[in-house]
């Protein structure tokens, strides 16, 4: 029997019952479709962090590197460790090290689930640059505390970061409806988002089969909202996805609903799997976390190790249970109650 290892990193706060929802869910469609996942847990968190001293052991991306996927639930307790520290200590060296440079995040309504906008047929899948750019890590600090003090923080965009993420975008684009929407802020940033837009138009001319439109950022935030339904593949920075896809997560009902996938396309490390939201420590011991994000990312880790049938089937479970009313409402459904319904639809 095909048999695929699985990390699963819960991490922190509702980390922990989304990856419990979602593993269920795994258990249950892989022993009826015939291949086994092996699942090891790893306690990479904030509270592994004040045990340890470290958000993940010193050898930690070895020990990962041997795996076929990672399921991550969510990092951070800014609480008790700061962000720039766990986040810089697990989540964001995993991306890079595994070179997973396209995060994949798709936006629209499941059944039954009301969003905020009166559009309800819009399908965005938002890609996102997940290694370089704004979060190159590259900067510092001088005469820290003083009235001179000046901090510095430097975008780094290569050619071959832009122009593979771009590639990826247009390939995207193909495989749907043919359209891509590049984004940048090359009206007031002259250096790297010229450049972007420059390799945009580069490349555009191997893609004559896709229409490829650039726009703003500010001016994409705005059309997502008014009208999300003339967009397709949207591709984008590191910190400009970032934003545009929890504004995604929002049109389409909200962060419980939203699905990312950190792919590393040329499969010479694994890929990592995770819902767009963090740890919501605002209701982290309620028990209400929508599971369905990460539900939605098992599936698609289950698209990419090629087990596309079981994926499929995920996704009818989760669209029969919201169109059954359930898990539609943020708070409403506790996480327990909408996953055994996404369970009973798999039965
Ligand atoms: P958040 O995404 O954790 O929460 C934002 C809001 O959305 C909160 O009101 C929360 O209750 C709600 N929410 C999020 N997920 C939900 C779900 N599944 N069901 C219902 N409601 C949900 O963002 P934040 O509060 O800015 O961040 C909290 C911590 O998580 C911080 O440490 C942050 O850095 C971290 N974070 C981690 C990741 C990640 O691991 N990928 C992503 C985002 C934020
Ligand atoms: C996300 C998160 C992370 C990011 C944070 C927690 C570093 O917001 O996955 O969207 O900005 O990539
Ligand atoms: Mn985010």
């Amino acid at each position: 029997m095909q048999t695929y290892s699985i990390a699963l990193i819960p991490g922190d706060g509702i980390g922990r019952d989304v990856t419990a929802a979602a593993w269920s869910v795994l258990e249950k469609v892989s022993s009826d479709a015939g291949f086994a996942l092996k699942g090891t847990e790893f306690p990479w968190s904030c509270k592994f962090y004040k045990e340890t001293g470290a958000m993940m052991p010193a050898d930690g991306i070895e020990t990962l590197r041997g795996f076929d996927a990672i399921l991550l639930g969510a990092v951070g307790w800014p609480a008790e460790v700061p962000d720039s520290v766990s986040l810089h200590g697990l989540l964001l060296p995993i991306r890079k090290a595994f070179v997973q440079y396209a995060n994949i995040r798709p936006h629209r309504l499941l059944p039954g689930v009301q969003g905020p906008l009166k559009a309800e047929a819009f399908d965005i899948l938002c890609i996102r640059e997940n290694t370089e750019g704004e979060y190159s890590g590259a900067g510092g600090r001088v005469h820290q505390g003083t009235a001179d003090e000046v901090a510095v923080e430097t975008s780094i965009f290569t050619r071959k970061g832009v122009e593979r993420i771009l590639r990826f975008g247009f390939e995207q684009a193909r495989a749907r409806r043919g359209k891509l929407a590049s984004i940048t802020k090359s009206n007031a940033q002259k250096y790297s988002m010229v450049f972007w837009d420059e390799v945009t138009k580069e490349l555009s001319s191997e893609y004559p089969d896709v229409t490829v439109t650039s726009y703003h950022i500010d001016a994409m935030a705005a059309r997502m909202v008014m009208a999300p339904e003339s967009l397709d593949v949207v591709v984008a920075s590191n910190l400009f996805g970032d934003i545009l896809t929890d504004l995604g997560a929002a049109i389409q009902g909200g962060l419980g609903f939203a699905a990312s996938a950190n792919i590393n396309p040329d499969r010479s490390a694994p890929s990592m799997f995770e819902p767009v939201h963090g740890s919501a420590p605002d209701i982290a011991h309620l028990g209400i976390a929508n599971p369905m994000a990460t539900i939605w990312s098992a599936a698609m880790m289950l698209d990419h190790l090629g087990e596309k049938d079981a994926a499929v089937r995920i996704m009818a479970a989760l669209e029969q249970t919201t169109a059954r009313g359930i898990g539609t409402v943020p708070g409403k459904d506790k996480t327990d109650v909408i996953t055994a319904a996404v369970l009973a639809a798999l039965s």
